[in-house]
């Protein structure tokens, strides 16, 4: 079957086919319209001009994922949308957009949750797929959540940020170091190359609740930390790699820290990891080190690059799962759909 998969949570209008039979799924179509040159010159997302954005492009993308995908709206089996958390005016585009196609097209709808999106990247073009128990690290712009699944479209929050997510809080660092948005990517590049100096850094910052006696992170005072230490340096600019890479390291070992905790206590058969911070290079790579090294009995997982920042393949995959488990009650009628800025798991 194929299912049109529909995302405009924040500055991406995107749409994607995925077509799948039993646990195997395909992607033939994943067609992304970013904003990002757009509100790079203000310095983050602006929600007005993103909704406006998304008007207009929502359903050019729609029809090219579906041409792409070389089918008709009359082969879809449905369409998945996000219907939430995000930037209302955003997610009204795409849901709106969804409930006016499915009325036309009398297709049903599946709504579905971004982070839940999220964690269905990883069950994306699959050979083996992750097996269940799953413990899920999703580290995007909007969110740090560590999510314990014992089955197929069943969630429990086991940790959460208690202000910043790790995401945010490389763009909002980025931002205090004069760098562009996003942050993430620019922060990676600068910290990789001080990475690849070999040299030692002396900069200390601190690693969040690595103590705490449960799974919740916490970005805030990191950043706070690291605009305080960039106030006191007068040669800050010359050592902006060295900061970039300091910064990281602290996410990415607090994230590392708190991730094997909680698969030391829930002992997981996976652990995937996604979001856009799943882009990260270092962070793939050091977390799969210490999976190996210190859970090897664990099978670890990590997306595609293209899916792991925001994507409608993603969104598809999990209306996919999630008809897979509930079949026609994955279903909710047009009129009973509305977008949800602050919908929980
Ligand atoms: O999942 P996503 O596209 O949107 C949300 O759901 O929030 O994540 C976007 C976030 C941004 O904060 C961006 O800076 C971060 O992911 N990001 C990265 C990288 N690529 C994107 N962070 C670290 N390293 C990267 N390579
Ligand atoms: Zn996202």
């Amino acid at each position: 079957m194929y299912i049109l998969g529909i995302e405009s949570s924040c500055d991406e209008s995107a749409a994607s086919v995925l077509k799948a039979s039993g646990q195997k799924t395909e992607i033939l179509s994943n067609v992304i319209a970013s904003q990002i040159n757009i509100h790079a010159q203000y310095g983050g997302v602006i929600p007005e001009i993103a909704a406006r954005e998304h008007v207009l492009h929502i359903l050019p993308t729609i029809d090219s994922a579906l041409k792409q995908a070389k089918i008709t709206h009359k082969d879809i089996k449905a369409l998945a949308v996000t219907q939430g958390p995000g930037l209302i005016t955003s997610l009204i585009a795409g849901v709106e957009s969804a409930k006016a196609l499915s009325l036309i097209w009398k297709k049903p709808l599946i709504p579905v949750h971004h982070v839940i999106g999220h964690i269905y990247a990883n069950f994306i073009n699959r050979p083996q797929a992750p097996k269940f128990p799953l413990l899920a690290l999703v580290v995007s712009g909007g969110h740090s959540n560590l999510i314990y699944m014992k089955e197929h479209y069943q969630f429990k929050i086991i940790g959460e940020t208690r202000d910043d997510a790790a995401g945010e809080a490389y763009d909002k660092a980025a931002k205090m170091m004069g760098l562009s948005y996003p942050g993430g990517p620019i922060i990676a590049k600068y910290a990789e190359e001080y990475r690849q100096s070999g040299q030692k850094s002396t900069i200390q910052l601190p690693r969040p609740m690595l103590n705490s006696p449960d799974f919740d992170f916490s970005f805030s005072g990191l950043k706070t930390a690291l605009l305080y230490q960039l106030q006191k340096d007068k040669n800050w600019k010359k050592r902006l790699s060295e900061y970039c890479f300091a910064f990281e390291q602290a996410i990415i070992e607090t994230l590392i820290h708190k991730t094997l905790k909680a698969a030391n206590k829930y002992q997981p058969q996976s652990i995937v990891l996604a979001g856009g911070v799943a882009a990260n290079s270092a962070l793939r790579e050091q977390l799969s080190s210490n999976i190996k090294d210190k859970l090897p009995k664990i099978a670890f997982f990590l997306p595609e690059k293209q899916y792991t920042t925001d994507n409608a393949a993603m969104i598809a995959s999990a209306g996919y799962f999630n008809y897979y488990k509930h079949k026609n009650k994955a279903f909710l009628d047009y009129s009973r759909f509305k977008a949800r800025c602050d919908l929980k798991i």
